[in-house]
C-alpha cells in the first residue's frame, strides 16, 4: 500500500479526464481488441463503456493468469465449515474445470446471449458455472438459495434460461436443505419451459432426476470437451442479477462485460489495497452482488486468491470461525456485512477468540450491505487492531461507489460515514424540489450521469422501467433511493432508504413484496409491513394485519398462516416471524397507510403524528397490536 494519500489527485483525475483515466485502467486486462474509446454517451445520459473494445471476462479471470505462468497459484479456496473440508483450486485447475463446464453447457446448445440460471449453494462448481457462462458469452443469472420456489419461478419467467444449473442440496446449520424439490416446484409454477437442468449431486443428499430434462452434472462434465473463450463486445451483457424493487416483481439488473471487468480489476488494488497473489475474502454468498463481484470476478480478474466460505459467522462451530478462516488461508483483506460482526460480538463480546489466536496478517476489514453502526465499527476496530472501513454500494452499481480508498493511501475513516466518492462517481444531495443541498442537510442521494464503468446498463426486458426507476425523478442524475448528507469534510453519511426497501441481515427486501403475499390471504382485509430496528439483523420485517369482518377463526391461526406463506413464497431469507392483528391501520385522509408512523411505534419511539391522519385512535390499536409481539428485541 502507498504511504502518501493519492486519493484526492486520483479522484480529481477521474473527473477531469475520465477517458484517459479509464483507458489507462483498461490496460489492467487483456483485450482481443483493445478499446480506443472509453465511453459513448447515450441519449438517456448513461454511457456505453469501451464501445469499440472486445474481450472475454473469463479469459481475463482465469486463462490470462495461466498464460502468465501463475497456473500453480491458488485461485479459489473453498472452506466449508459445514462439512469441515477445504478444497484449493489452482488457476490451472480452474481453467480446466471452467473450460469443461463451458463444454458441458455448449453440448446443451448454450451459445452467446443465451441465459443460464444458477441456483446453487456455496460450492466451487457455482463459481465454475458463472465463469463457464462468461467463457461462452452466455448471460448468467444467479439466484440466492434462500429464495423460495415462487421467487425462483419469477426469475425463470423473466430470464427465460436455456439451462438451469443447480445442486441436490444446500447445508444450513442443523439441516440439509433439499434444493431440487424447490427447483421442481419453481418449474411447475413458471410459464417458461426450461429444456435442461444440470444437477450437482452432493454426497449429503441425492436428488431424483427427471428423465429427459435433468442431467447429472458429474456425468455430463465427464463427457464434455473443454470449450474456448468467445470474444465479446465490451458492451455485451455478462450477467443479470435480480434485486428487490418497490413491488413484488424483482428487477433484473444487467451488467456489461468490459466496463464491469475494468472497474473490478481497478477496485482491488486501489480501494482494498490488495495485490495479485494475495488472498481476499468476501464472506458473502454468490447469490448477492458482493458474491458476484468479490468472491468470483474481482479477486480472479486481478490474479488474487479468493476464499469461498460455506458457513456462518457464529455456530459453525463458534464465533471464532471467521478468524480461523482468516488465519488458515492467510487472508490479507476481509469483507463482510455489519450484521455478521454483530452476531460475533453478541456471542464473544470480549473478543476472546480474536485475542487467543489472532488474525494472522489481516490488514483491513471492509463492511457493506447496510449502515455500519458506530458501536460495531468501534468494537471491530478495537478487537482487530486494523482499519475498519464502512463502504457503500448497491446491486445496481456492482462495486463500491463510496469508501475510504486504503489502496490509494487514504486513511481517515469517520464513524457513521460510508466514506468519500470512488473515482468516477460524483455525488449530490438534493431536496424534494431537486435543488442541491449544502453540507449537513439531509436529502436524496443521487449520482451525476454518466455512471462510472461497472454500473448497471439496463433492467432485463424492461428498459423503460430502468429509465423511470432510476433516471426520471432527478433528470441528469441516477437516483440511488437512499437518503443522507455530506459533512463539511466531504464524507457521505447514508442514513436510510427513501422507498419500501429494507435491509435484513444485509439482505435487501421489499416490504411491498411481503405485503402482496400477505394481502392474498383470504382472511386478510388489509396489511402493512415495516422494517423495525433489530439488534442483530439491523432490521426485521414486522407485519400488521386487519382481518375481514366475517373472520371467526382465532387471529393467531391467521398470523401463523401468514408467516408460513411468506416463508413459502418469498423464502426463509425474509426472516418474517412477527405479525400481529390490529383493528385498524393509521392512514391519511386520502387513505395512504402511515408506515413511517407504524415503524416509529415498532421502534419504541414517540411518533410525530401527521396532521393529515384520518383517525388518531388507530395509533392506539397499533401500539396494542405490536405489544403482543413478545420476544422481539429492538
Ligand atoms: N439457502 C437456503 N436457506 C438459507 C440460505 C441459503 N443460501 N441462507 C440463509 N438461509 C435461511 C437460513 O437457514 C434461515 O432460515 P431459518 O429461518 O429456518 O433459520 C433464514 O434463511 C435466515 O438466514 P440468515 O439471514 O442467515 O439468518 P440467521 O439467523 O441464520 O443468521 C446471521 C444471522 C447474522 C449470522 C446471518 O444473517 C449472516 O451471516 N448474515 C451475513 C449476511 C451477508 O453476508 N450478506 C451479504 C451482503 S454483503
Ligand atoms: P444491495 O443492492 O443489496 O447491495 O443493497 C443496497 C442498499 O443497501 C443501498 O441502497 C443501501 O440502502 C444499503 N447499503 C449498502 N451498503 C451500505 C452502507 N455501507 N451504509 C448504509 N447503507 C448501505
Amino acid at each position: 500500500m502507498t504511504t502518501s494519500n493519492l486519493y484526492p489527485s486520483t479522484y480529481a483525475h477521474s473527473l477531469t479526464d475520465p477517458s484517459g483515466f479509464w483507458l489507462q485502467a483498461a490496460r489492467l486486462l487483456d483485450w482481443t481488441k483493445p478499446p480506443q474509446t472509453a465511453f459513448a454517451r447515450q441519449a438517456n445520459g448513461m454511457a456505453d463503456w469501451f464501445p469499440d473494445g472486445e474481450l472475454n471476462v473469463c479469459d481475463n479471470a482465469v486463462d490470462r493468469h495461466v498464460r502468465a505462468g501463475h497456473g500453480a497459484r491458488p485461485a479459489l479456496i473453498h472452506d466449508s465449515a459445514m462439512t469441515g473440508t477445504v478444497r484449493t483450486i489452482t488457476y490451472a485447475e480452474m481453467q480446466d474445470q471452467v473450460a469443461r463446464t463451458a463444454g458441458m453447457l455448449a453440448d446443451l446448445g448454450v451459445t452467446k446471449g443465451d441465459r443460464v440460471l444458477i441456483y446453487m449453494p456455496m460450492v466451487p462448481e457455482a463459481v465454475f458455472a458463472m465463469l463457464a457462462c462468461a467463457r461462452l458469452g452466455a448471460i448468467h443469472s444467479v439466484v440466492f438459495g434462500g429464495f423460495a420456489s415462487a421467487e425462483l419461478a419469477k426469475r425463470v419467467d423473466d430470464a427465460t434460461p436455456k439451462v438451469i444449473m443447480s445442486a441436490s442440496c444446500g447445508l444450513e446449520p442443523n439441516r440439509v436443505l433439499a434444493y431440487k424439490p424447490l427447483l421442481d416446484e419453481a418449474l411447475r409454477l413458471s410459464s417458461h419451459q426450461v429444456p435442461h437442468c444440470l444437477i450437482l449431486q452432493r454426497p449429503q443428499l441425492a436428488a431424483e432426476l427427471l428423465p429427459g430434462r435433468d442431467l447429472d452434472w458429474h456425468n455430463a462434465f465427464a463427457q464434455a470437451a473443454p470449450a474456448p473463450c468467445v470474444p465479446l463486445a465490451a458492451t455485451d451483457p455478462l450477467y443479470i442479477l435480480y434485486t428487490s424493487g418497490t413491488t413484488g416483481i424483482p428487477k433484473g439488473v444487467v451488467h456489461d462485460s468490459g466496463g464491469y471487468a475494468v472497474a473490478l480489476a481497478w477496485s482491488l488494488p486501489n480501494i482494498y489495497g490488495v495485490q495479485p497473489g494475495e488472498t481476499f475474502w468476501a464472506a458473502s454468498d454468490i447469490g448477492w452482488a458482493v458474491g458476484h463481484s468479490y468472491i468470483t470476478y474481482g479477486p480472479l480478474l486481478l490474479g488474487c486468491t479468493s476464499v469461498m466460505y460455506e458457513g456462518k459467522p457464529v455456530g459453525t462451530p463458534d464465533p471464532g470461525a471467521f478468524w480461523r478462516v482468516i488465519r488458515q488461508h492467510r487472508v490479507s483483506v476481509f469483507f463482510t456485512a455489519p450484521t455478521a460482526i454483530r452476531a460475533i460480538k453478541r456471542e464473544d463480546p470480549e473478543g476472546k477468540f480474536i485475542a487467543e489466536s489472532g488474525i494472522g496478517g489481516l490488514r483491513a476489514l471492509f463492511l457493506a450491505g447496510e449502515r455500519a453502526d458506530p458501536d460495531t465499527v468501534q468494537w471491530a476496530q478495537t478487537r482487530l487492531g486494523v482499519p475498519v472501513v464502512d463502504h457503500w454500494w448497491q446491486t445496481e452499481l456492482g462495486w463500491p461507489a463510496l469508501a475510504v480508498c486504503l489502496g490509494l493511501g487514504a486513511r481517515e475513516t469517520r464513524l457513521g460515514s460510508a466514506g468519500m466518492p470512488i473515482p468516477g462517481y460524483r455525488f449530490v444531495v438534493l431536496d424534494s424540489a431537486g435543488q442541491k443541498l449544502p453540507p449537513g442537510e439531509t436529502g436524496a442521494i443521487v449520482i451525476e450521469l454518466p455512471l462510472a464503468p461497472g454500473a448497471l446498463t439496463t433492467l432485463w426486458q424492461r428498459p423503460e422501467h430502468f429509465v423511470s426507476a432510476y433516471l426520471t425523478t432527478n433528470p441528469g442524475y441516477y437516483t440511488t433511493g437512499d437518503a443522507g448528507f455530506t459533512d463539511d469534510d466531504g464524507f457521505l453519511h447514508i442514513m436510510s432508504r427513501m422507498d419500501d426497501i429494507i435491509n435484513v441481515a444485509g439482505h435487501r427486501l421489499s416490504t411491498g413484496g411481503i405485503e402482496q403475499i400477505i394481502a392474498a390471504h383470504p382472511d386478510v382485509a388489509e396489511c402493512a409491513v415495516v422494517g423495525a430496528a433489530d439488534a442483530l439483523k439491523g432490521m426485521i420485517p414486522v407485519g400488521l394485519i386487519v382481518l375481514k369482518a366475517n373472520v371467526t377463526r382465532p387471529p393467531q391461526d391467521v398470523c401463523r398462516e401468514v408467516v408460513e406463506r411468506v416463508r413459502n413464497e418469498l423464502g426463509p431469507v425474509a426472516a418474517f416471524k412477527y405479525v400481529a392483528v390490529t383493528s385498524q391501520l393509521p392512514k391519511t385522509r386520502s387513505g395512504k397507510i402511515l408506515r413511517a408512523t407504524i415503524r416509529a411505534i415498532a421502534d419504541g419511539q414517540t411518533p410525530t403524528i401527521p396532521a393529515t391522519i384520518e383517525e388518531p385512535r388507530a395509533l392506539d390499536a397499533v401500539r396494542a397490536a405490536l405489544a403482543t409481539l413478545a420476544g422481539r428485541e429492538g
